[in-house]
This record gives structure tokens, C-alpha cells and sequence, in this order.
């Protein structure tokens, strides 16, 4: 049995865990600082970094109380060590550095997309080979995995990555930062009625482009705007949803028809839009019944610390700890 003690604080969440076995969630405590970073319609490096400082000890301190255990029965202490903003990587790092030191214990770096993919191991057990198209606000890309902690990115975006542009549609829209689940709440209201292009749908890769899809959607309104004309913002939601969600999907089963696999693992905060969820559910069903797909719950699909110390296991399981000359790595890649 092994217990580890996980810290995660590479954008705009300070969390902190307590993970079972690689699978068993024990406590997975969150703070949020959304509401500090909405006025400035993305998250300010410097204010995420102060954020973390303020909270970083209370969200450890929560997540000992939320599991009813202490020091005595943890074995090592996780933490992501990138990619992300290295001001509030290093945060985490130094957190986890002096409890490690302090409490004797071995100290474990986590890369953050990995613990994305293992989000999904904290409800199910994940079979090899393994698929995971990772959506998030930084990163699309799809990566097949032979074996537990073995990352092979076979396709990846040129450009910007899905969330992103969900973030950018939503900020010219006068959405609330960050736009994804509001452009997914009003896309479900609306209809799909505008013909936005679907970037590399055909092309025989595994890799991605959404910075036209995006421009054509923000160029759709401007000109709108500059006739006079008023569009329907739960249309534009709509439309540009179902041109992104279309390419993810198709490329998702291009990859699955050359790489075959045992499960499907969707990962990252934009594997909380539902009509990805529906979409790829259907598709993978029809086209590879014996897939199986993995979606975390809503609660595990954005930052937490409880995907880190499920990512965390194997690395212990191997004797693969670092020490206290770790450092952030902000481009860090899987
Ligand atoms: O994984 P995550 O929490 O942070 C990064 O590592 O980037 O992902 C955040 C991204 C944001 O772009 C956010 O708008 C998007 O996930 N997102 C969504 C939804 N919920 C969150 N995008 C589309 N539909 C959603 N329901
Ligand atoms: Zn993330």
C-alpha cells in the first residue's frame, strides 16, 4: 500500500492530494483563483504566483484533514514539475522540496499532461496500449501510450490549442474568462448554422490547426458587426463548437485506425465539453466497439492535484525519484 502526497500548481489552481495506490482518491483538495484572473480576461503569471504562495500550506493542511491521516503513512511526496507557468511551478516545487526534506521522504517530479491522462485512472483501471487525445487550454495532441508511463505524441497541434481558441471565441463574445464551458452551455441553446472550416480534417496526420477556425469565427462577427447585424451568439457558440469537436473526433479515429489500442483516454479541461463527450462516445462505439473510452469525471478533468498522484504511482513504482535540485520546466514535454 502506498501513499503519496500530491501538489499541483502549474497554472491557476493550487491543489494537493492524497492518493492511494495510484487509483484511490483519499482527498483531492482545489483553490480556485478563476475570480482573481476574469477581470483580466486570462491568468496573469505574477497574480497566479502570489495566489499560490497564499494558499499553498492551507491546501496541503486540508488535503491531510480530508484524508484523516498524517505524515506517518505517506511515502512520497509528488509534484508537477511542468509544463506551465514557471512562476507558479515553482511554487509546488518548492513546497514539495521542503516537506520532502523536512519529513524524510522521496520526492517524485509528475509531468502535467501526464496526470491529465491518469485523471482517468481514479475511476477505472486503464488498459495497454492506450490512445489519449488531450485537450486542454495549452495543448492538443494525441498520444499513444504501449505501456504504463511510455508517452508517444503521434500528433499535435501547429498552432493554437483547442481551449484556446474555445478561450479567445468566448473573450470576443464578452464571455467571462475562461470561455470553454460557456461556450459550451450557450452552444447547446443554439444551432449549428454556420459553415466554419474543419483544418486538416482529411489529411492523412494526426495533427491539428484551430487558429483559421478561430479566425474565421472572429472575422464572422466583425464583419456582422460592421454591417449592423446583430448574429446570435448561441449560433456562432454552436457552429464553431461543431467544426472543432468534428475535427478532434475525426482525427481521434485516424489515429485509432492506425495504432490499436485497448482504451481511449480523453484528457484535459475541454474533455468536460459534452458534445465532444457525445460525439466521440457515439463514433468510437460505431467504429471501434471494442474500445474502450475513458472520460474523467467533470470534477477531474481541470487542474487538480489527485491526477498527479495517480500519474505519481508508476514513477514510485520504478525507484524513479529526483532530488533536491529539481526545477520547474515550463515547456516540458511529455
Ligand atoms: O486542463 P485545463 O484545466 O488547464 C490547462 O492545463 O490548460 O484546461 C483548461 C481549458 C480552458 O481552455 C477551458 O476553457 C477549457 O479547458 N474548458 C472547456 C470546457 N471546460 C473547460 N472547453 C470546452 N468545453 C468545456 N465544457
Ligand atoms: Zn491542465
Amino acid at each position: 500500500m502506498t501513499n503519496i502526497l500530491a501538489i499541483e500548481s502549474s497554472c491557476d489552481e493550487t491543489s494537493a492530494a492524497i492518493i492511494k495506490d495510484g487509483h484511490e482518491m483519499r482527498s483531492n483538495v482545489v483553490a480556485s483563483q478563476i475570480k482573481s484572473h476574469m477581470r483580466f480576461g486570462g491568468v496573469v503569471p505574477e497574480i497566479a504566483s502570489r495566489h499560490h504562495v497564499e494558499q499553498i500550506t492551507q491546501v496541503i493542511a486540508a488535503a491531510f484533514k480530508e484524508a484523516g491521516c498524517d505524515w506517518d503513512v505517506i511515502d512520497a511526496v509528488a509534484v508537477t514539475q511542468g509544463p506551465g507557468l514557471v512562476g507558479a511551478l515553482l511554487i509546488g516545487i518548492t513546497a514539495a522540496k521542503s516537506l520532502a526534506f523536512a519529513h524524510n521522504k522521496p520526492l517524485i517530479a509528475v509531468n502535467h499532461m501526464a496526470g491529465h491522462i491518469y485523471a482517468s485512472q481514479l475511476v477505472e483501471r486503464l488498459n495497454f496500449p492506450l490512445l489519449s487525445l488531450v485537450v486542454s487550454g495549452g495543448h492538443t495532441e494525441l498520444v499513444y501510450m504501449p505501456s504504463h508511463g511510455h508517452f508517444q505524441t503521434i500528433g499535435d497541434t501547429r498552432d493554437d490549442a483547442v481551449g484556446e481558441a474555445y478561450d479567445k471565441i468566448g473573450r470576443v463574445l464578452g464571455l467571462a474568462y475562461p470561455g470553454g464551458k460557456k461556450i459550451d452551455e450557450l452552444a447547446q441553446e443554439g444551432q449549428d448554422i454556420y459553415d466554419y472550416p474543419r483544418a486538416m480534417i482529411n489529411e492523412d496526420n494526426f495533427d491539428f490547426s484551430f487558429s483559421g477556425l478561430k479566425s474565421a469565427v472572429i472575422n464572422h462577427l466583425h464583419n456582422a458587426d460592421q454591417r449592423g447585424e446583430t448574429l446570435k451568439q448561441a449560433d456562432i457558440a454552436a457552429s464553431f463548437q461543431a467544426a472543432a469537436v468534428d475535427v478532434l473526433v475525426a482525427k481521434t479515429l485516424r489515429a485509432l485506425d492506425h495504432y490499436p489500442v485497448k482504451d481511449l483516454v480523453v484528457a484535459g479541461g475541454v474533455a468536460a465539453n459534452s458534445s465532444l463527450r457525445q460525439k466521440l462516445k457515439i463514433a468510437v462505439a460505431k467504429a471501434y466497439p471494442d474500445v474502450k473510452l475513458h472520460f474523467p469525471p467533470l470534477a477531474l478533468c481541470g487542474d487538480n492535484a489527485a491526477m498527479i498522484g495517480a500519474a505519481a504511482q508508476y514513477h514510485y513504482d520504478k525507484g524513479e525519484f529526483a532530488d533536491l535540485s529539481l526545477d520547474a520546466k515550463p515547456g516540458l514535454a511529455l
